[in-house]
Order: C-alpha cells, then structure tokens, then sequence
C-alpha cells in the first residue's frame, strides 16, 4: 500500500533530493513532519521549496553538536564489495587489490552512504574497462569519478551545477592523486567530446531531460549508468533499452543503452 507518508516523501524527494539531507517522521501528536538537517536558519529557497510540496515552516529543532557528531561517520567502511571509503585520513592497510576512496563526509552529496551512490558504484565496477572514458554527471563529491579512475578509466571528465560541489570534487580528486576534469555545468552545457560511459544520480525527471541529448556524448556501443529514480518513476523509462537494473530499496539504478 503507498500510504500518505510514502506520497509525501516522494514529493519532498522532488525539491530537496540531492540538495538536502531529511527525513519524514511523525510527532507525537500524530502530525507529519519533514525534517531537513541543517546547520543554519533556513533560507528562502528551501522555505518555498517546503510550501511547494504544501508544507509550513514551524521552526528549528536544534540538537546538541555531541548528538549529530554521533551521526557523522569517521571510520572507513566497504560501500561495495572491494571499494572502501575513508572519510578521513587513516593509514589503511589494503589488500587483495581493494580500492580506498578518501571522501571526507557532509561537504557535498555523494559520501558512499547512499544507496543510489553504491549501486552506480557496483555498476561502474561491472561495466568499466581500463582506458575506457567516463562522464559523470551531477558529479557532488566527485565520488563516482574518482572510482572510475581507480577503476583504470582514461579520461574522466566530473561535472556539477553546484559551483560549491565542483570545488569539492577537486578537492577530493587531489586528496585521492587522481587527475580529473572538473567542470561547473547544467547537464551537458559545458561538456566536449564522447564518452564510453555516461554515469548520472540525480532525480527521474532531470535524468529523462538528460537522456534526450545524451547520444551526441556517448561513443559507439557508450552506455549510460543511472540512479536516483524511486520505484515510482520507473515508468518514465519505458521505450528505454534497458540492459540491466539494480533495486535497493525504494531505488532503482538502470543501464541504458542508446
Ligand atoms: C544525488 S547527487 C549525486 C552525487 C554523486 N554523483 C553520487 O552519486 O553520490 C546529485 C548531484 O547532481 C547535481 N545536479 C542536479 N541537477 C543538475 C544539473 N542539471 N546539471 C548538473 N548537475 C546537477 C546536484 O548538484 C548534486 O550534486
């Protein structure tokens, strides 16, 4: 049954996903709440964005810095089989040729935490061949750029409309000695050249929007990587090739073929 909460979370999926950390939970008075975590006063931008979805401002819960501190991962831990994500800079042993991302936590989306950031990453890990050249796009932290190139990929070109997220994935791709192209761009507006694999986890409606363009950057037999979708949305990529698809709980990544 899709109950009212599942409606709810699946609006506010629309205007915060990616931008935002929140969850839905319910008082004890019974009454719904969005709760957005945040570090400041809210501004405007996600005051509208609340209304838009029908829902009002009632005020700032604040909680005691040891409490979210507790929630902060500091301690590496495997995002898939073989890939281990340090979000500090620990001295790790690796073995049996496992790959360390250094990806510190909460700067821009794309920790390794996420379920539509893993299955991306396992299917980068499926589908990637050495020297083969990898955009992704609505790169956040720079995460699924930096495995690709640990993964062997020639070039990589990293791409984010958020300016704050490209300085981020810069960061993290000189923190992780890996060469990438980091760019600021809307979809495809500052984007050159063809790739071998287009990777995107943003939202189903941007994702459709990018899809319609995505021919021209894809090289012959190119393949692109998706995620963010919730099971709601799939019907969007019907008439799609799919070549295969991973479901993690409410999410879905896909392998498109165009
Ligand atoms: C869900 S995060 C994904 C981050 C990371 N790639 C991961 O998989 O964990 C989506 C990212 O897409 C970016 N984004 C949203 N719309 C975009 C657009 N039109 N063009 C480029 N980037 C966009 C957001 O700023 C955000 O950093």
């Amino acid at each position: 049954m899709f109950s009212f909460k599942d409606e709810l979370l699946e609006k506010v999926d629309e205007e915060l996903y990616g931008e935002y950390d929140y969850y839905i939970s319910e008082s004890s008075e019974g009454k719904i709440l969005a709760v957005v975590l945040h570090f400041e006063e809210p501004e405007q931008d996600l005051i509208s964005k609340m209304e838009r979805v029908g829902l009002a401002y009632i005020g700032i819960r604040e909680s005691r810095p040891e409490d979210w501190l507790k929630n902060i991962i500091t301690e590496p831990f495997e995002m898939i089989p073989g890939v281990i994500v340090d979000p500090e800079d620990h001295e790790l042993e690796v073995t049996n040729g496992k790959i360390v991302l250094k990806i510190p936590q909460g700067l821009a989306f794309g920790t390794g935490l996420h379920q539509t950031t893993r299955m991306c990453a396992l299917l980068l890990k499926n589908y990637l061949k050495p020297g083969m050249e990898v955009l992704d796009l609505g790169c956040g932290s720079g995460i699924l750029a930096i495995l690709s190139k640990k993964l062997g990929a020639g070039r990589v070109v990293a791409v984010d409309n958020d300016p704050l997220a490209v300085e981020v994935a810069k960061e993290n791709a000189t923190r992780n000695n890996v060469e990438i192209d980091v760019r600021e761009s809307d979809l495809f507006s500052n984007v050159d050249g063809q790739f071998d694999i287009i990777v995107s986890n943003i939202v189903a409606e941007i994702i459709i929007q990018m899809l319609r363009d995505a021919k021209g950057f894809l090289k012959q037999n190119g393949l692109i990587i998706v995620s963010g979708i919730i099971t709601q949305k799939l019907s969007l990529f019907e008439g799609y090739q799919i070549v295969e698809q991973l479901v993690m709980d409410e999410w879905n990544a896909l392998v498109i073929k165009i």
